[in-house]
């Protein structure tokens, strides 16, 4: 078992809710109490602890939500009693999402000050019509702001995008990458807007108040924007994330390489590696139940054949593919030599075959080509053979 471990810190709270977005993530109906946080991330804590054992703690990340909305003497508390739980790397990563209008310099002084050493802003678009269209309360100025003060004070900064979205073309797009290029420090990531079942986003679409764009644009954008980003020098390392080499997120990427990750907060996940076995892990998302115990995570175990098409399907969307030796390290034990073993033959003789795959020594992964089809090609190597 790899001694490496992430933990993932969920916050639930955002100011409003985005169009778009189906995260477990509410509007509080009144202000929170920072004491109850602290005390429920702490009780959360140290149970997974209890779980896991001691582990070598290579990240935390805050995810929500807007864990930026949580005051700073909250986020110090959990890193601190992360960092006690755990033995933490020197250069343990600990990256929080911020959102632009949630945060000013003292602010983010203070949450770098609590220990936060990576900051992810969402700025989503650089387009003033765009952010209002995708239900976003901050300005492009307040994204410039939060970037311009983020680079000053953190170590470590990325920025989200999201493309495809309605109304846009490859030309606008080409252009307001540019201008993101301009505020972009290691990382980006860069996310096709996706229709999620019951958002408001969802609803438009269906009643054609809102048209997405077709799909060759969408397949245009996806390729200028890793092409634009790789001449930038921060090639794309995943399928929506760009970096200079040696400047990935450590935790997600340890995350789709198969490292364990423990999740606390309301709704959080994580896969957990434990004497009887590797499993899936889930917080229910009641915020107030989870404040008032916090209750214990629902356990699922999964088999190996489980965790080895999760490990393909995961290591996939890497750049770097999925490694024959690594996957051999986590699975031949139970029986599974190479990841090729998982995957039907002729859908990877097909692939390979049109340029889509590259299969050989060192493993399998997508070509430039195979990545703009990845998720088909994907269901079809790892239909159900069973
Ligand atoms: C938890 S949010 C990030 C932090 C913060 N709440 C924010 O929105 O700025 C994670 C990211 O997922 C992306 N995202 C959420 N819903 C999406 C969707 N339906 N399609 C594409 N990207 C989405 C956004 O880029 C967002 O920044
Ligand atoms: S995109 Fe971010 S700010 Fe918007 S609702 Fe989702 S989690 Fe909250």
């Amino acid at each position: 078992m790899s001694p490496e471990f992430h933990l993932y810190v969920h916050w639930p709270y955002c100011r409003s809710k985005c169009g778009y977005c189906d995260f477990a993530s509410y509007v509080p109906r009144q202000m929170w109490d920072p004491a109850r946080f602290v005390a429920a991330y702490r009780a959360d804590i140290a149970a997974l602890r209890g779980r896991t054992g001691e582990r070598e703690l290579a990240s935390v990340f805050f995810g929500g939500g807007t864990p930026s909305l949580a005051e700073p003497e909250v986020i110090g508390a959990v890193v601190e009693a992360a960092m006690a739980a755990w033995a933490p790397r020197a250069d343990c990563e600990v990256t929080l999402e911020a959102n632009p209008g949630t945060v000013d310099k003292k602010r983010l002084r203070a949450l770098r000050d609590a220990g936060v050493n990576r900051l992810s802003v969402g700025a989503q678009s650089f387009d003033p019509a765009s952010l209002k269209a995708l239900g976003r309360e901050h300005s492009v100025d307040d994204t410039k702001h939060a970037l311009t003060w983020g680079h000053d004070i953190f170590e470590r900064l990325s920025f989200d995008l999201i493309t495809a979205r309605p109304g846009l073309s490859l030309g606008l797009w080409e252009d307001e990458l540019g201008e993101a290029l301009e505020f972009a420090g290691e990382h980006l990531s860069v996310y096709q807007l996706t229709v999620e079942d019951g958002t408001p986003l969802a609803r438009a679409v269906a009643e054609g108040r809102v048209t997405m764009p077709d799909e060759d644009t969408g397949a245009d954008i996806f390729e200028a924007t890793r092409r634009i980003l790789a001449a930038a020098g921060r090639p794309a390392y995943e399928v929506s994330n760009f970096a200079r080499p040696g400047a990935e997120c450590r935790h997600n990427l340890g995350i789709w390489r198969g490292a364990d990750y423990g999740g606390v907060g309301p709704a959080a996940h994580g896969r957990l590696t434990l004497e009887d076995g590797r499993f899936a892990t889930r917080h229910a998302p009641d915020v107030h139940a989870w404040l008032k115990g916090p209750p214990a995570p629902r356990m699922e175990a999964l088999d190996a054949e489980e965790r080895a098409r999760e490990h393909v399907m995961m290591a996939l969307r890497l750049t770097e593919g999925v490694s024959a030796a690594g996957f051999a390290a986590a699975f031949a034990e139970a029986g599974l030599a190479d990841p090729r073993e998982l995957m039907h033959r002729d859908a990877l003789d097909e692939a390979v075959g049109l340029g889509l795959l590259v299969s050989d020594d060192a493993g399998v992964r997508a070509t430039e080509t195979g990545v703009m089809v990845l998720n088909t090609l994907t269901v079809r190597l790892l239909e159900d053979r069973r």
